[in-house]
């Protein structure tokens, strides 16, 4: 039953790519260079990564904070929704990640908007306060991490921010309150700590598709 959902929801990406996402040199030779070079193939799926070019698009955003880079698939899809002297910056702790990353984004010719931060997202985030406020933020790294970058995020916004969280359903174990999972516990911390939060409306979307069943969270910043 699982496995004849994942296969369905496999195809019907696929066919959603067909439709929408003609082959794109930069995108596929990222994801073959981040595969040849061992990293894992979390990032987010094609559809995805153009939903969030898409709003970033959208909101005419100049600034943008990616928080987890990985070989900079999602980075590369959100650079193209930026101006010519828009700006995104970018936080990974694994050297070789960034490594694979910043060749990527030079590949895509994106080298001028990117900059990749080396260092734990916590130690980084203090020193973007100069460079803030970003227009849209995505919070993709470790999960115990999330509500610590969500009030960073929060400081970093302005009103009307959009802060996009990936993979807050984890197959849906995002329910179990007494979970064993330190990711499902930092994912309900997060969650937590947007419904509580005056200053925000937020909302969460379940996906299912080439990645599994996951979920992504919007929250925009209102000042309250
Ligand atoms: N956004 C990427 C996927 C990111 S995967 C995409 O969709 O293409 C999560 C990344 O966060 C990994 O590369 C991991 O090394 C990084 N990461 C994990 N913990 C981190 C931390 N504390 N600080 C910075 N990066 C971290
Ligand atoms: C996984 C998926 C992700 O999108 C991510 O950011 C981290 C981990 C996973 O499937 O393990
Ligand atoms: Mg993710």
């Amino acid at each position: 039953m699982e496995r004849m959902s994942k296969e369905k929801w496999t195809a019907v990406d696929q066919y959603i790519s067909e439709q929408f996402i003609p082959p794109d040199p930069a995108l596929d030779s990222a994801l073959q260079a981040a595969s040849s070079a061992g990293l894992p193939a979390i990032n987010v799926a094609p559809n995805q990564g153009k939903l969030l070019m898409l709003l970033a698009r959208a909101m005419g955003a100049r600034k943008i904070l990616e928080i987890g880079t990985l070989g900079g698939y999602s980075t590369i899809w959100l650079a193209r929704a930026l101006p010519a002297d828009g700006r995104l910056i970018t936080l990974e702790f694994d050297p070789k990640h960034a490594e694979v990353a910043t060749k990527n984004i030079a590949r895509a010719g994106l080298a001028h908007i990117v900059n990749v931060r080396l260092g734990r997202a916590l130690d980084s985030l203090p020193h973007l306060i100069s460079e803030a406020p970003f227009d849209l933020i995505f919070i993709d790294a470790d999960k115990t991490g999330y509500a610590d970058y969500f009030h960073w995020a929060l400081k970093l916004s302005r009103t009307g921010t959009l802060i996009v969280a990936d993979n807050v359903v984890r197959d849906g174990k995002i329910i179990d309150a007494n979970s064993s999972d330190e990711n499902v516990q930092g994912i309900r911390r997060f969650n937590n700590a947007v419904a509580a939060e005056p200053r925000v409306i937020a909302t969460a979307i379940q996906t299912v598709g080439s990645k599994g069943y996951d979920g992504l969270a919007f929250v925009l910043v209102t000042g309250g």
